[in-house]
C-alpha cells in the first residue's frame, strides 16, 4: 500500500511505517499532493513520523519549504530524526521535542505541545495527526486555538483520523469558533478534514 506513495515520490528505500501508528497511505497522498502543487514555505505538523518524512521529501522535490514537526515523545522525535537522516532529508525538516503541558482554552484544560521551541514562522500548511487520541478527550482541539494567529492568510489544515467521533466533535468546535474556516470531509481510510483559512 505504501508502495504507490514511495514510487510517486521516487524514493528508493522502503518507508519506515509502523502499523496502526503511521498515517495511512491515502492521507500521505493527500498531503503530498497538496505540498507538491502549492509549494508551501512553512509546514507545521502536530506529531512526527512518516508524515514528516513524506512532507520533507516533497520540500526537497519542490526545492522549497521546510517542515517543523512538534513531537511530544522524545524517543519518537529521535526515531524521526534518524529516518530523515537515512533518507538524506534532514535539511528539509526539524523535529522539535515539544512535551505536552497544560493549556487552558475557554476555561477547559488540555495537555498539548509546548511551543517554546517552535520558530516564529507564518504557517502555510498545518498537519494534525497528534497528540494521540488516548491522551484525553478532544486531544487535538488545541491545535487551531493555539496556532491560529500564526497561520498565514491563505493556509490549509489537514486533520487525520477525522472519521472518529472525537475528531468530528473537534471539527464542529473549530467551525463554531472560527466561522471563516471552510471545511471539507474527505473519505479516506481514517477520514480527513480539510480546513481552509481565509483571513482578511
Ligand atoms: C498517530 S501517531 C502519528 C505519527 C506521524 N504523524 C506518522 O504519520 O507517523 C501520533 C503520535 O503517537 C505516538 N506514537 C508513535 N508511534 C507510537 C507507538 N508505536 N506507540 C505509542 N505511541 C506512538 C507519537 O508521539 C506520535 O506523535
Amino acid at each position: 500500500m505504501y508502495q504507490s506513495i514511495r514510487d510517486k515520490l521516487h524514493l528508493e528505500a522502503d518507508l519506515p511505517y509502523i502499523e496502526h501508528w503511521s498515517a495511512a497511505p491515502d492521507f500521505l497522498e493527500l498531503i503530498s499532493d497538496h505540498c507538491l502543487e502549492y509549494r508551501p514555505n512553512n509546514i507545521v505538523e502536530c506529531s512526527s513520523g512518516l508524515t514528516t518524512l513524506i512532507l520533507a521529501r516533497c520540500c526537497q522535490l519542490n526545492d522549497k519549504g521546510r517542515v517543523l514537526s512538534l513531537e511530544n515523545g522524545s524517543e519518537y522525535a529521535e526515531k524521526t530524526r534518524e529516518d530523515l537522516k537515512a533518507f538524506g532529508l534532514e535539511q528539509y525538516a526539524e523535529v522539535i521535542h515539544a512535551p505536552l503541558h497544560e493549556v487552558i482554552i475557554n476555561s477547559r484544560e488540555y495537555a498539548w505541545y509546548h511551543l517554546e521551541a517552535l520558530h516564529a514562522v507564518s504557517i502555510d500548511m498545518l498537519v494534525i495527526d497528534g497528540p494521540s487520541g488516548f491522551t484525553q478527550k478532544h486531544a487535538r482541539y488545541p491545535a487551531i486555538p493555539m496556532l491560529y494567529d500564526r497561520l498565514s492568510h491563505e493556509s490549509v489544515i489537514y486533520l487525520d483520523d477525522a472519521s472518529r467521533e472525537d475528531e468530528k466533535e473537534i471539527v464542529e468546535m473549530w467551525r463554531k469558533e472560527y466561522p471563516s474556516l471552510s471545511h471539507a470531509h474527505i473519505e479516506t481510510e481514517r477520514g480527513c478534514s480539510l480546513l481552509s483559512v481565509h483571513k482578511t
